[in-house]
Protein backbone atom coordinates (compact mmCIF):
# COMPACT_ATOMS: atom_id res chain seq x y z
CA UNK A 1 0.00 0.00 0.00
CA UNK A 2 1.38 3.25 -1.48
CA UNK A 3 1.85 6.03 1.81
CA UNK A 4 0.57 9.38 1.41
CA UNK A 5 3.48 12.07 1.55
CA UNK A 6 2.65 16.02 1.38
CA UNK A 7 5.02 17.23 -1.12
CA UNK A 8 3.99 20.61 -1.60
CA UNK A 9 1.88 23.67 -0.28
CA UNK A 10 1.70 26.88 -0.99
CA UNK A 11 -1.04 29.90 0.39
CA UNK A 12 -2.40 33.01 -0.89
CA UNK A 13 -3.95 36.01 0.81
CA UNK A 14 -5.89 39.18 -1.07
CA UNK A 15 -3.81 42.65 -0.89
CA UNK A 16 -5.92 44.68 1.47
CA UNK A 17 -5.36 44.55 5.15
CA UNK A 18 -8.10 45.35 7.64
CA UNK A 19 -6.98 46.38 11.00
CA UNK A 20 -8.48 46.21 14.29
CA UNK A 21 -8.85 49.91 14.28
CA UNK A 22 -10.32 50.13 11.09
CA UNK A 23 -12.79 47.54 12.18
CA UNK A 24 -13.92 50.06 15.05
CA UNK A 25 -14.90 52.60 12.67
CA UNK A 26 -17.28 50.59 11.43
CA UNK A 27 -18.53 48.89 13.90
CA UNK A 28 -19.01 49.30 18.23
CA UNK A 29 -15.62 47.66 19.04
CA UNK A 30 -11.42 48.19 19.54
CA UNK A 31 -8.55 47.33 19.18
CA UNK A 32 -7.95 45.62 22.75
CA UNK A 33 -11.13 43.70 23.04
CA UNK A 34 -10.88 42.06 19.63
CA UNK A 35 -6.63 40.97 20.86
CA UNK A 36 -7.61 40.28 24.38
CA UNK A 37 -10.70 38.25 23.68
CA UNK A 38 -9.31 36.60 20.12
CA UNK A 39 -5.24 37.30 19.61
CA UNK A 40 -6.64 38.43 16.29
CA UNK A 41 -4.76 42.04 14.90
CA UNK A 42 -5.92 42.20 11.44
CA UNK A 43 -7.07 40.31 8.73
CA UNK A 44 -7.15 40.17 4.96
CA UNK A 45 -10.12 41.00 3.07
CA UNK A 46 -10.79 39.63 -0.70
CA UNK A 47 -11.15 42.98 -3.10
CA UNK A 48 -12.75 43.30 -6.59
CA UNK A 49 -11.68 40.54 -8.97
CA UNK A 50 -10.36 37.99 -5.38
CA UNK A 51 -12.51 35.56 -5.23
CA UNK A 52 -12.35 31.80 -3.66
CA UNK A 53 -11.01 30.28 -6.77
CA UNK A 54 -8.24 32.59 -7.63
CA UNK A 55 -7.07 32.65 -4.20
CA UNK A 56 -7.31 28.98 -4.48
CA UNK A 57 -5.33 28.64 -8.06
CA UNK A 58 -2.65 30.66 -6.63
CA UNK A 59 -1.85 28.96 -3.62
CA UNK A 60 -2.00 25.42 -5.81
CA UNK A 61 0.38 26.98 -8.34
CA UNK A 62 2.89 27.51 -5.59
CA UNK A 63 2.40 23.84 -3.97
CA UNK A 64 3.09 22.43 -7.75
CA UNK A 65 5.87 24.65 -8.03
CA UNK A 66 7.15 23.35 -4.93
CA UNK A 67 6.62 19.74 -5.51
CA UNK A 68 8.20 20.16 -8.96
CA UNK A 69 4.90 19.04 -10.32
CA UNK A 70 2.97 20.43 -13.71
CA UNK A 71 -1.28 20.75 -13.11
CA UNK A 72 -1.22 17.53 -15.66
CA UNK A 73 0.41 15.52 -13.19
CA UNK A 74 -3.28 15.95 -10.96
CA UNK A 75 -5.27 13.32 -10.74
CA UNK A 76 -7.56 14.52 -8.28
CA UNK A 77 -8.80 18.14 -6.46
CA UNK A 78 -10.52 18.31 -3.33
CA UNK A 79 -11.54 21.54 -2.80
CA UNK A 80 -12.63 22.43 0.92
CA UNK A 81 -14.36 25.67 1.27
CA UNK A 82 -16.77 27.53 3.24
CA UNK A 83 -17.76 30.34 0.63
CA UNK A 84 -17.93 28.83 -2.47
CA UNK A 85 -18.58 30.66 -5.42
CA UNK A 86 -21.49 29.25 -6.23
CA UNK A 87 -23.76 26.17 -4.98
CA UNK A 88 -22.54 24.65 -8.25
CA UNK A 89 -20.58 24.25 -10.24
CA UNK A 90 -17.58 23.53 -7.61
CA UNK A 91 -15.22 26.00 -7.15
CA UNK A 92 -12.75 22.66 -7.22
CA UNK A 93 -13.48 22.94 -10.99
CA UNK A 94 -13.03 26.34 -11.52
CA UNK A 95 -9.98 26.05 -9.85
CA UNK A 96 -9.32 22.87 -12.20
CA UNK A 97 -9.75 25.20 -15.03
CA UNK A 98 -7.73 28.29 -13.87
CA UNK A 99 -4.82 25.41 -13.21
CA UNK A 100 -5.55 23.51 -16.62
CA UNK A 101 -5.54 20.38 -14.58
CA UNK A 102 -7.05 18.37 -17.63
CA UNK A 103 -6.20 15.03 -16.15
CA UNK A 104 -8.14 15.51 -12.59
CA UNK A 105 -11.09 14.85 -11.29
CA UNK A 106 -12.27 18.15 -9.19
CA UNK A 107 -15.06 18.15 -6.21
CA UNK A 108 -16.09 20.21 -3.19
CA UNK A 109 -16.05 19.12 0.25
CA UNK A 110 -18.07 20.97 2.99
CA UNK A 111 -17.38 20.24 6.83
CA UNK A 112 -16.83 24.13 7.60
CA UNK A 113 -13.51 25.27 9.16
CA UNK A 114 -12.71 21.35 9.67
CA UNK A 115 -12.92 20.73 5.93
CA UNK A 116 -8.98 20.98 5.23
CA UNK A 117 -8.79 17.73 7.55
CA UNK A 118 -11.12 16.17 6.02
CA UNK A 119 -9.93 17.03 2.74
CA UNK A 120 -6.62 15.49 3.25
CA UNK A 121 -7.85 12.42 4.83
CA UNK A 122 -9.75 11.58 1.90
CA UNK A 123 -6.91 12.54 -0.45
CA UNK A 124 -4.79 9.95 1.68
CA UNK A 125 -7.16 7.70 1.58
CA UNK A 126 -7.62 7.84 -2.18
CA UNK A 127 -4.01 7.15 -2.28
CA UNK A 128 -3.89 4.84 -0.47
CA UNK A 129 -6.64 2.81 -2.22
CA UNK A 130 -4.55 3.40 -5.29
CA UNK A 131 -7.21 5.02 -6.94
CA UNK A 132 -5.00 8.55 -7.46
CA UNK A 133 -1.34 9.23 -7.14
CA UNK A 134 -1.27 12.48 -7.09
CA UNK A 135 -4.16 15.00 -5.42
CA UNK A 136 -4.31 18.39 -4.67
CA UNK A 137 -5.96 19.44 -1.50
CA UNK A 138 -6.96 23.37 -1.46
CA UNK A 139 -8.79 25.08 1.54
CA UNK A 140 -9.73 28.56 0.22
CA UNK A 141 -12.20 31.33 1.57
CA UNK A 142 -13.75 34.63 1.11
CA UNK A 143 -16.42 34.41 3.71
CA UNK A 144 -16.16 37.94 4.12
CA UNK A 145 -18.63 37.98 1.69
CA UNK A 146 -21.11 36.19 4.51
CA UNK A 147 -19.89 38.33 7.34
CA UNK A 148 -22.55 40.78 8.00
CA UNK A 149 -20.37 43.86 9.23
CA UNK A 150 -22.54 45.08 11.82
CA UNK A 151 -22.51 41.97 13.79
CA UNK A 152 -19.60 42.82 15.89
CA UNK A 153 -20.03 39.29 17.47
CA UNK A 154 -18.57 37.53 13.73
CA UNK A 155 -16.87 40.23 11.99
CA UNK A 156 -13.88 40.33 14.02
CA UNK A 157 -13.32 37.20 13.46
CA UNK A 158 -13.18 36.19 9.92
CA UNK A 159 -10.37 36.80 7.60
CA UNK A 160 -10.09 35.85 3.62
CA UNK A 161 -7.55 33.32 2.05
CA UNK A 162 -6.22 30.28 0.64
CA UNK A 163 -3.93 27.43 1.39
CA UNK A 164 -3.10 24.44 -0.58
CA UNK A 165 -1.30 20.72 0.22
CA UNK A 166 0.36 18.94 -2.52
CA UNK A 167 -0.37 15.12 -1.72
CA UNK A 168 1.68 12.08 -4.00
CA UNK A 169 2.32 8.43 -3.12
CA UNK A 170 5.19 6.64 -2.45
CA UNK A 171 6.28 4.19 -1.18
CA UNK A 172 8.70 5.51 1.11
CA UNK A 173 7.93 5.29 5.20
CA UNK A 174 5.93 8.45 6.48
CA UNK A 175 2.99 11.05 5.04
CA UNK A 176 -0.32 10.85 6.37
CA UNK A 177 -0.43 8.77 9.30
CA UNK A 178 -3.55 8.80 11.47
CA UNK A 179 -6.72 10.45 11.57
CA UNK A 180 -9.82 11.01 12.97
CA UNK A 181 -12.59 12.66 11.64
CA UNK A 182 -16.07 14.02 14.23
CA UNK A 183 -19.51 14.86 13.37
CA UNK A 184 -22.63 16.24 15.15
CA UNK A 185 -25.40 17.74 13.60
CA UNK A 186 -26.96 18.71 16.88
CA UNK A 187 -25.04 21.36 17.54
CA UNK A 188 -25.64 22.77 13.80
CA UNK A 189 -27.50 25.88 14.78
CA UNK A 190 -24.57 27.14 16.65
CA UNK A 191 -23.09 28.11 13.40
CA UNK A 192 -24.95 28.85 9.97
CA UNK A 193 -25.83 30.87 7.03
CA UNK A 194 -29.28 29.85 7.36
CA UNK A 195 -30.53 31.11 3.72
CA UNK A 196 -29.31 30.70 0.21
CA UNK A 197 -29.40 27.05 0.11
CA UNK A 198 -32.32 24.79 -0.74
CA UNK A 199 -34.26 25.43 2.86
CA UNK A 200 -34.33 29.02 3.05
CA UNK A 201 -34.01 29.97 -0.88
CA UNK A 202 -32.85 33.69 -1.41
CA UNK A 203 -35.75 36.04 -1.35
CA UNK A 204 -36.78 39.89 -0.15
CA UNK A 205 -37.53 38.21 3.42
CA UNK A 206 -33.89 36.68 4.04
CA UNK A 207 -32.61 39.26 2.47
CA UNK A 208 -34.35 41.56 4.92
CA UNK A 209 -33.77 39.30 7.98
CA UNK A 210 -30.54 39.38 7.15
CA UNK A 211 -30.39 35.68 7.06
CA UNK A 212 -27.92 34.99 4.02
CA UNK A 213 -24.73 36.02 6.71
CA UNK A 214 -22.98 33.82 9.39
CA UNK A 215 -25.02 33.57 12.89
CA UNK A 216 -22.87 32.41 15.63
CA UNK A 217 -23.77 31.39 19.52
CA UNK A 218 -19.99 32.55 20.39
CA UNK A 219 -20.02 31.10 23.74
CA UNK A 220 -21.15 27.47 22.85
CA UNK A 221 -19.09 27.45 20.05
CA UNK A 222 -15.84 28.38 22.14
CA UNK A 223 -17.22 25.59 24.53
CA UNK A 224 -17.40 23.04 21.82
CA UNK A 225 -13.88 23.86 20.42
CA UNK A 226 -12.09 23.60 23.86
CA UNK A 227 -13.51 19.90 24.73
CA UNK A 228 -12.42 18.67 20.87
CA UNK A 229 -9.52 19.81 19.92
CA UNK A 230 -7.52 18.02 22.90
CA UNK A 231 -9.87 14.85 22.56
CA UNK A 232 -8.67 14.85 18.33
CA UNK A 233 -5.16 15.89 18.54
CA UNK A 234 -4.80 12.73 21.73
CA UNK A 235 -7.07 10.45 18.73
CA UNK A 236 -4.75 11.35 16.19
CA UNK A 237 -1.41 10.43 18.11
CA UNK A 238 -2.85 7.73 19.37
CA UNK A 239 -3.63 6.32 16.16
CA UNK A 240 -0.24 7.16 14.72
CA UNK A 241 1.76 4.85 17.45
CA UNK A 242 2.74 8.18 18.86
CA UNK A 243 1.99 9.70 22.16
CA UNK A 244 1.63 13.37 22.59
CA UNK A 245 4.87 14.09 23.86
CA UNK A 246 6.37 12.64 20.75
CA UNK A 247 4.25 15.37 18.49
CA UNK A 248 7.11 18.30 17.80
CA UNK A 249 4.36 20.63 16.03
CA UNK A 250 0.52 21.40 16.39
CA UNK A 251 -0.83 23.12 13.48
CA UNK A 252 -4.48 23.99 14.67
CA UNK A 253 -7.15 25.78 13.05
CA UNK A 254 -6.27 29.50 14.15
CA UNK A 255 -10.20 30.56 15.42
CA UNK A 256 -9.15 32.43 18.81
CA UNK A 257 -6.24 32.07 20.89
CA UNK A 258 -7.71 31.28 23.98
CA UNK A 259 -8.91 28.13 22.18
CA UNK A 260 -5.36 27.20 21.66
CA UNK A 261 -4.16 27.66 24.68
CA UNK A 262 -7.01 25.78 26.01
CA UNK A 263 -5.96 23.30 23.88
CA UNK A 264 -2.50 23.16 24.64
CA UNK A 265 -2.96 22.79 28.37
CA UNK A 266 -5.40 19.89 28.22
CA UNK A 267 -2.24 18.55 25.96
CA UNK A 268 -0.09 19.10 28.41
CA UNK A 269 2.36 20.45 25.49
CA UNK A 270 3.65 23.52 25.98
CA UNK A 271 2.43 26.74 23.87
CA UNK A 272 5.78 26.61 21.77
CA UNK A 273 4.37 23.45 20.07
CA UNK A 274 1.81 25.01 18.34
CA UNK A 275 1.93 27.09 14.81
CA UNK A 276 -0.04 30.00 16.08
CA UNK A 277 -0.50 32.93 13.22
CA UNK A 278 -4.09 34.14 13.66
CA UNK A 279 -3.03 37.72 15.04
CA UNK A 280 -1.75 38.68 11.07
CA UNK A 281 -4.80 36.41 9.23
CA UNK A 282 -7.69 36.26 11.90
CA UNK A 283 -9.66 32.97 11.22
CA UNK A 284 -9.58 31.99 7.77
CA UNK A 285 -12.20 28.97 7.91
CA UNK A 286 -10.18 26.19 5.61
CA UNK A 287 -7.31 27.73 5.16
CA UNK A 288 -6.06 28.48 8.57
CA UNK A 289 -4.87 25.32 8.84
CA UNK A 290 -2.69 25.59 5.64
CA UNK A 291 -1.59 28.86 5.36
CA UNK A 292 -0.30 28.29 9.03
CA UNK A 293 1.78 25.14 7.96
CA UNK A 294 2.96 27.34 5.34
CA UNK A 295 4.72 29.45 7.84
CA UNK A 296 5.63 27.14 9.95
CA UNK A 297 8.11 25.83 7.12
CA UNK A 298 8.90 29.02 6.44
CA UNK A 299 10.31 30.07 9.73
CA UNK A 300 12.21 26.15 10.22
CA UNK A 301 9.50 25.16 12.75
CA UNK A 302 8.43 22.20 10.64
CA UNK A 303 11.64 19.60 9.26
CA UNK A 304 11.32 16.51 6.88
CA UNK A 305 10.80 13.87 9.76
CA UNK A 306 9.06 15.99 12.16
CA UNK A 307 5.93 14.66 13.32
CA UNK A 308 3.14 17.20 13.47
CA UNK A 309 -0.69 17.05 13.87
CA UNK A 310 -3.57 19.21 12.05
CA UNK A 311 -6.31 19.78 14.39
CA UNK A 312 -9.33 21.63 13.51
CA UNK A 313 -13.03 22.53 14.44
CA UNK A 314 -16.08 24.27 12.82
CA UNK A 315 -19.45 24.19 11.61
CA UNK A 316 -21.60 21.41 11.72
CA UNK A 317 -20.48 20.37 14.22
CA UNK A 318 -17.28 18.99 12.66
CA UNK A 319 -14.11 18.65 14.14
CA UNK A 320 -11.15 15.97 12.96
CA UNK A 321 -7.27 15.69 13.57
CA UNK A 322 -4.50 14.31 11.37
CA UNK A 323 -1.20 12.85 12.08
CA UNK A 324 1.86 13.52 9.52
CA UNK A 325 5.85 12.87 9.41
CA UNK A 326 6.74 15.43 7.35
CA UNK A 327 8.20 15.16 4.20
CA UNK A 328 9.16 17.49 1.78
CA UNK A 329 9.29 17.41 -1.89
CA UNK A 330 9.88 13.95 -3.52
CA UNK A 331 12.61 14.14 -6.74
CA UNK A 332 10.63 15.75 -9.88
CA UNK A 333 10.65 14.51 -13.27
CA UNK A 334 9.91 17.90 -15.14
CA UNK A 335 12.10 21.11 -16.30
CA UNK A 336 9.87 23.31 -16.36
CA UNK A 337 7.81 25.17 -13.06
CA UNK A 338 4.26 24.91 -12.98
CA UNK A 339 4.62 29.01 -12.99
CA UNK A 340 5.78 28.47 -16.66
CA UNK A 341 2.20 26.51 -17.27
CA UNK A 342 0.14 29.59 -16.00
CA UNK A 343 -0.45 31.43 -19.53
CA UNK A 344 -1.16 27.96 -21.18
CA UNK A 345 -3.94 27.05 -18.64
CA UNK A 346 -5.16 30.37 -19.58
CA UNK A 347 -5.10 30.02 -23.64
CA UNK A 348 -6.19 26.40 -22.84
CA UNK A 349 -9.32 27.40 -20.79
CA UNK A 350 -9.97 30.12 -24.08
CA UNK A 351 -9.21 27.54 -26.32
CA UNK A 352 -12.15 25.01 -25.13
CA UNK A 353 -14.62 27.62 -24.80
CA UNK A 354 -14.36 28.74 -28.48
CA UNK A 355 -13.95 24.79 -29.70
CA UNK A 356 -17.86 24.56 -27.76
CA UNK A 357 -19.11 27.60 -29.14
CA UNK A 358 -17.74 26.56 -32.47
CA UNK A 359 -19.53 22.84 -32.18
CA UNK A 360 -22.66 24.48 -31.06
CA UNK A 361 -22.76 26.95 -33.91
CA UNK A 362 -21.92 24.22 -36.76
CA UNK A 363 -23.81 21.10 -35.32
CA UNK A 364 -26.57 22.80 -32.44
CA UNK A 365 -27.32 21.84 -29.34
CA UNK A 366 -25.86 17.90 -28.47
CA UNK A 367 -24.21 17.83 -31.69
N1 LIG B 1 -16.13 44.42 20.66
C1 LIG B 1 -16.38 44.92 21.89
N2 LIG B 1 -17.20 44.32 22.76
C2 LIG B 1 -17.80 43.18 22.38
C3 LIG B 1 -17.57 42.61 21.11
C4 LIG B 1 -16.71 43.27 20.23
N3 LIG B 1 -16.42 42.83 19.01
N4 LIG B 1 -18.28 41.47 21.00
C5 LIG B 1 -18.93 41.33 22.16
N5 LIG B 1 -18.63 42.36 23.01
C6 LIG B 1 -19.11 42.58 24.37
C7 LIG B 1 -20.43 41.87 24.62
O1 LIG B 1 -21.53 42.67 24.27
C8 LIG B 1 -20.34 41.64 26.10
O2 LIG B 1 -20.68 42.83 26.76
P1 LIG B 1 -21.57 42.78 28.11
O3 LIG B 1 -20.74 42.00 29.09
O4 LIG B 1 -21.73 44.21 28.44
O5 LIG B 1 -22.83 42.09 27.72
C9 LIG B 1 -18.86 41.40 26.36
O6 LIG B 1 -18.16 42.00 25.27
C10 LIG B 1 -18.49 39.93 26.43
O7 LIG B 1 -19.08 39.28 25.30
P2 LIG B 1 -19.01 37.73 25.11
O8 LIG B 1 -19.83 37.33 23.91
O9 LIG B 1 -19.28 37.07 26.42
O10 LIG B 1 -17.46 37.58 24.75
P3 LIG B 1 -16.63 36.26 24.70
O11 LIG B 1 -15.55 36.33 25.67
O12 LIG B 1 -17.48 35.03 24.67
O13 LIG B 1 -15.95 36.41 23.26
C11 LIG B 1 -16.08 35.52 21.04
C12 LIG B 1 -16.76 36.38 22.10
C13 LIG B 1 -16.96 35.48 19.81
C14 LIG B 1 -14.73 36.15 20.70
C15 LIG B 1 -15.85 34.09 21.62
O14 LIG B 1 -17.04 33.61 22.17
C16 LIG B 1 -15.35 33.12 20.60
O15 LIG B 1 -14.26 33.26 20.06
N6 LIG B 1 -16.11 32.04 20.33
C17 LIG B 1 -15.74 31.06 19.34
C18 LIG B 1 -16.09 31.57 17.97
C19 LIG B 1 -15.40 30.83 16.86
O16 LIG B 1 -14.29 30.39 16.98
N7 LIG B 1 -16.09 30.73 15.72
C20 LIG B 1 -15.57 30.13 14.54
C21 LIG B 1 -15.54 28.66 14.67
S1 LIG B 1 -14.77 27.90 13.30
Amino acid sequence: MPNAHITGWGMSVPAKVLTNSDLSKIVATNDEWIRERTGIHQRYIAGEGETSSSLGTDAAFKALKLAGLLPTDLDLIICSTSSPEYIFPATACLIQDRLGASNAGAFDLLAACSGFIYGLNMGAQAIRSGSAKTVLVIGTETLSRFVNWEDRNTCILFGDGAGAFILQASEKPGGVMGSVMHSDGSGGDYLSIPASGSTNPASEITLRTGMHFIHMDGKEVFRFATRVMTQATHEAAQKSGWKTEDINLVVPHQANLRIIDAAARGLKLPIEKFMINLDRYGNTSTASIPIATVEAVQNGRLQPGDKVVFVGFGAGLTWGALAAEWSGPLPSEHYISAEWYKPWARVRSTLRRIWRALEELLFGRGG
